[in-house]
């Protein structure tokens, strides 16, 4: 644990994509590489936040200094993340499937006489939004990320109302952008009303810059 303006804080993250199951070999998934949410749980902990770190699988080195909590499935993650509970700060940067296969074949699907296979899916719990339900456990400050492909501060907006976050960090992921599974990313932070646009940064960059936000929201809320 570091000494810092985090020190006493307890904070959750949750990072990379999720691994929706078909058959015992086969998953449905997406291009988060874990790279963003992984560097601001670093961030976190370097500012000295108690950081618990859930990821789906990725191919990332387990950030040094958090607790780290590997999961599968949205179904696992929402389980890891209420089992982290309680905190101060949630910053949910996983890419978390929306759908799941309703029911995960037993056994390996055959490619078998010209029968194509039909997958049935169901709708996955949304972490975000069951983090920010008002309660005793709701962290006080909850961030969630917004990952668009256009209109992205007009589409972040409704996310964040629609959500019930605090803020929420909007970025461009449309093919051109490489933000999904790339190094840098450019993001708009939306703090209620309030819209920042940062210039393109590292995804290291965007980290500590959040950090250094929550930091300073956390010593001073009303800011
Ligand atoms: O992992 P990288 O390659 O570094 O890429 C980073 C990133 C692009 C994945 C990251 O910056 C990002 O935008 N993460 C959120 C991706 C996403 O799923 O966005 P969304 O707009 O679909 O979801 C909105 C918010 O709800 C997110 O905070 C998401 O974590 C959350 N969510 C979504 C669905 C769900 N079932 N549960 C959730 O908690």
């Amino acid at each position: 644990q570091m000494d810092g303006p985090l020190s006493g804080w307890r904070t959750l993250v949750t990072s990379g994509p999720t691994h929706e199951p078909i058959d015992p070999v086969r998953y449905i998934a997406n291009r988060s590489s874990g790279k963003q949410g992984h560097a601001i749980a670093a961030a976190l902990a370097r500012l000295g936040a108690m950081v618990t770190l859930v990821s789906g699988p990725t191919a990332q080195p387990d950030p040094a200094g958090v607790t780290m909590v590997h999961v599968e499935t949205a179904r696992d993650m929402l389980a890891a993340c209420q089992e982290a509970l309680p905190v101060d700060v949630a910053v949910c940067a996983a890419a978390v499937a929306d759908w799941r296969v309703k029911a995960m074949a037993g056994q390996k699907l055959k490619k078998d006489g010209g029968h194509l296979p039909t997958l049935e899916l169901a709708e996955n719990p949304d972490i975000l939004a069951t983090l920010s339900r008002p309660g005793r456990m709701r962290p006080a400050l909850v961030v969630g990320f917004a990952a668009e492909t256009e209109k992205v501060v007009g589409h972040a907006r409704a996310k964040l109302a629609r959500k019930g976050c605090d803020w929420i960090v909007a970025n461009d992921v449309s093919p051109s952008s490489g933000t999904f599974g790339g190094a840098s990313n450019t993001v708009h932070l939306l703090r209620g009303d309030t819209l920042e646009d940062w210039p393109p940064l590292s995804k290291e960059a965007v980290a500590e810059r959040l950090a250094m936000a929550i930091a300073d929201h956390l010593v001073s809320p009303a800011d």
